[in-house]
Formats: C-alpha cells, structure tokens, sequence
C-alpha cells in the first residue's frame, strides 16, 4: 500500500489522508468558534468551512470549480470519470439539466411507491426466519427496484452482486486497503455491463426511461461515449441504494429512542423523523470544491485554486445552527421552514443550478415509505452491536442491525 500511496498524485492523498473520520474537520473548526479554519493538506494551503452563511458562499456561483477537487481514487469507485460532479460551467449545466429532468419530475412517488411494495415483500418472507441483516436486505430491494425503474432489464441470478456492487462503491471510496479494493471492481465490472446495454439501447427507438434518456442524450450535437454514460446511469442506481444506510441508521434511531415509532403514522411527522436522521446520522462527512478566483470570507483568504473543504457533518452538530445537536429530535422540523443553505446532507442551494444532489426529493420519498414501514413492521433487535465508529467513513451501524420479524 505505501508503493502505492506514493504512486497517487498529491491531490489524492491530500484529500484521503486525513480523513480519519468525522470528527476531523469540526475539531479543526471549534477553534477557531466556527469561522473558516486556513489548513494545510500536505504542505498544499486549503481552508475548511461550515455554517449556513459559509455554505451560502460555498454554492454562490463563480465562487468555486470542481474540476480538480475529488480525489481519483474517488473518482474511481464513488462518482465515475467524466461524472457531473466533476463538471463546471456550461459543461455542467447541459449534464445537471439531463438529471433535473429525470429525478425531479413526475415519477419520483411512483418510484418510493414500487420500493415500499418491494420492501413489503421481502419483509413478507423475513417472518419467523432467522435474524436479517436490514442493511444488506434493504440494500437488495432498492437496487433491484431502482434498476427496474431506470429500464435496466432484470437479471434475478444478478440482483444480490448488483446490490452488493453499488453498496460496496461507496463503501470503500475513501478506504484503504481491500474495503478499497472492492470498490473499484464493482465500478469496473458495472461500468463494463451497463456500457454494453447503453449501446444495445442505441440501436432501438428512444423509450420513455431513464436508461434511455441518457443513451440518447446529446451535448452540442454529440452522444457521450458509452462509458460515461454507464457512469451517469450508475449516478442513479448508486446513491439510491445509498438511501440503505439512512433505512439501518432509522432501526438504529428507533431502538434508542422507541417513543418516535407510534408517531411515524403521521406523515408530517415521519418527514420530520427522515429530515432528523439526515441531520443527526453521519453520512457525508465534507464536500471539496476548488476557489474559482481569489477569495476572501469572515477574515480569511481564499487563493485561486485552493482547495476548500464545506464541514458538512460538523455543521449539522453546531448548537449555533441547532439547539442541542446531539439530541435526536425530529419535532425541530415540525411546522419549521428549512433554508436552502442549513440543512445540507445532499448539498445547499438550488439543485437546478448548482451542484446540489438532485436525488434529494427521491430520498426523502423513499425514506418517508421505509421509516413509515419500519415503523410498523413487528420486528425486535436481537443482542447485537450497534456502534456506530465515528472514525470510519461512510460510518455503519456495526451489526447491521439484525432483525427478527415476528
Ligand atoms: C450530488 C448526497 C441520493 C444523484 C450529491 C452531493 C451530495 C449528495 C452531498 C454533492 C453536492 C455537491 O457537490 O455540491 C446524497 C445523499 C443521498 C443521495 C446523502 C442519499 C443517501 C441521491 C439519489 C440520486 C442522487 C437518490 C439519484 C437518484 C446525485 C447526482 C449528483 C448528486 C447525479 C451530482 C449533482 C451535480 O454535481 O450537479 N448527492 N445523494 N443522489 N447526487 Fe446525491
């Protein structure tokens, strides 16, 4: 691994290096009472920053570029080479309108439709069985659904590698070692198949899908190469089954603080209950952009090209954005306006325009179905561990957790 290590340009290890864990960044940040922390990342100048008035000049447009930002071996297992993530300008604008006019149309309640009935279904079969691992179960049924959804044609002997393949793309993108390993196969091994169906899917006539869409989607005239389309259609399957890791971070929730499981029958209360967990679970610890020009904010100085890191955990845990922040409290989102740049686990500002996820209202529906369900689902928690490592990125619960539906 060192070989390794030293072979990766400065960027990658600049970024992968530190990332000992979540609390990295709000440490730096505490103190200096939240304002932007000056840092260096192997001898490179960068800053790190948080707080909604920070994310708001992290998005304002000609502030930051993303080329540049994200590590390769990010690239490599979570986004794709050539990812709209990566993108900037008009570049991105033409990509970002292909997946806008995908995700954040109609459909999106037809899609958490078909995962709650496919969750319904396999909890079917989980009564009286042995222990089931939700994570793993609920990863199988939203990959295999979303998979139907975007057009790709069901292959069953498929369904548990293609569920384990987007779980392990993001699971290993900032690990080391064979957690790491297994990231980049399952990002080679998806690439090359859907790559495959992408061409397939040319020589037919144009279908109302997504898969469809993005095959014959053009910029300035041209086709993107069947590559970088199996990338973009991967941009959809994966962090949908992303969604798994808040489904076991909401058991874990309602085993510590079961008083919340009757009141998620009410749907203003389950979205509460969904936004709460995005909040308070850990996921996406920070977002890396580069400066676009010189910048300068709350008495810092930001040099043109310096990388910039947005303390997205460490915002969601300020007691100066929320009251009590290691208290888990969905009411904070009851009858309560949320701003644009405050809550931020898929990014701030307008989705439309910038590079914040336009996947988020397909998360929270699909959340709002499973929380919903858990919520009514006869199951106890078997003695297990449900740690969760801060110090481990993208944090787990440790067991799983194992259910037993009754
Ligand atoms: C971008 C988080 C679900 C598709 C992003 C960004 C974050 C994020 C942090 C980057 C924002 C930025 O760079 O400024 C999440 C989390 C999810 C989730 C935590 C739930 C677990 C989804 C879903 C989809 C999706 C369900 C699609 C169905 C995308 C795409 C981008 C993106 C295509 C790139 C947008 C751009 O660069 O313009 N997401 N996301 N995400 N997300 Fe999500």
């Amino acid at each position: 691994p060192e070989g390794i290590r030293k072979a990766m340009p400065l960027l990658d290890q600049a970024l992968t290096a530190p990332i000992k864990g979540y609390a990295w960044l709000p440490d730096l940040r505490r103190r200096t009472h939240g304002r932007p922390v000056p840092i260096r990342l192997l001898g490179l100048p960068a800053v790190a920053l948080g707080g909604p008035a920070a994310a708001q000049f992290f998005y304002e447009k000609g502030n930051f570029e993303r080329h540049g930002a994200i590590p390769g071996p990010v690239l490599d297992t979570l986004f794709g080479r050539g990812a709209v993530h990566t993108l900037d300008g008009q570049a991105h604008e033409a990509r970002k309108a292909l997946f806008v006019a995908l995700l954040m149309q109609d459909g999106v309640d037809i899609l958490a439709k078909m995962v709650g009935e496919a969750f319904d279904e396999a909890a079917d079969g989980w009564r009286g069985g042995p222990p089931v691992s939700l994570f793993d179960a609920t990863a199988e049924v939203i990959a295999t659904t979303v998979a139907r959804w975007v057009g790709v044609p069901e292959n069953e002997s498929d369904r548990i590698a293609q569920a384990r393949d987007m779980i392990a793309m993001v699971d290993g993108s900032v690990a080391l070692g064979p957690r790491h390993a297994r990231a980049r196969l399952a990002r080679r091994r998806q690439e090359r198949r859907l790559a495959e169906l992408i061409e397939a899917v040319r020589r037919e006539e144009p279908l109302p899908s997504a898969l469809s869409a993005i095959a014959h989607h053009t910029a300035d005239g041209c086709l993107l190469d069947a590559r970088t389309a199996a990338v973009e259609l991967l941009n959809i399957i994966r962090p949908a089954t992303a969604v798994t890791w808040f489904v076991a971070f909401a058991a874990h929730a309602l085993e510590r603080w079961p008083g919340n499981r009757a009141r998620l029958t009410d749907d203003d209360f389950a979205l509460a209950f969904v936004h709460e967990l995005r909040r308070f679970y850990p996921f996406v610890p920070f977002l890396a952009a580069r400066a676009a020009r010189d910048l300068h904010i709350q008495r810092v100085d930001i040099r043109r090209g310096a990388l910039t890191l947005l303390d997205v955990y460490g915002q969601h845990h300020d007691a100066r954005v929320w009251p009590e922040p290691y208290e888990f409290r969905p009411e904070r989102f009851l009858r309560r306006q949320i701003g644009e740049f405050e809550l931020i686990p898929q990014g701030g500002g307008d989705p439309r325009t910038g590079h914040r996820c336009p996947g988020e209202n397909i998360t929270v529906a699909l959340l709002g179905e499973l929380v919903q369900r858990l919520g009514r689902l006869e199951y106890y928690l078997p003695a297990q561990d449900l740690s969760i490592d801060l110090g481990r990125v993208p944090a787990r619960v440790r067991s799983g957790p194992l259910i037993v539906v009754g």
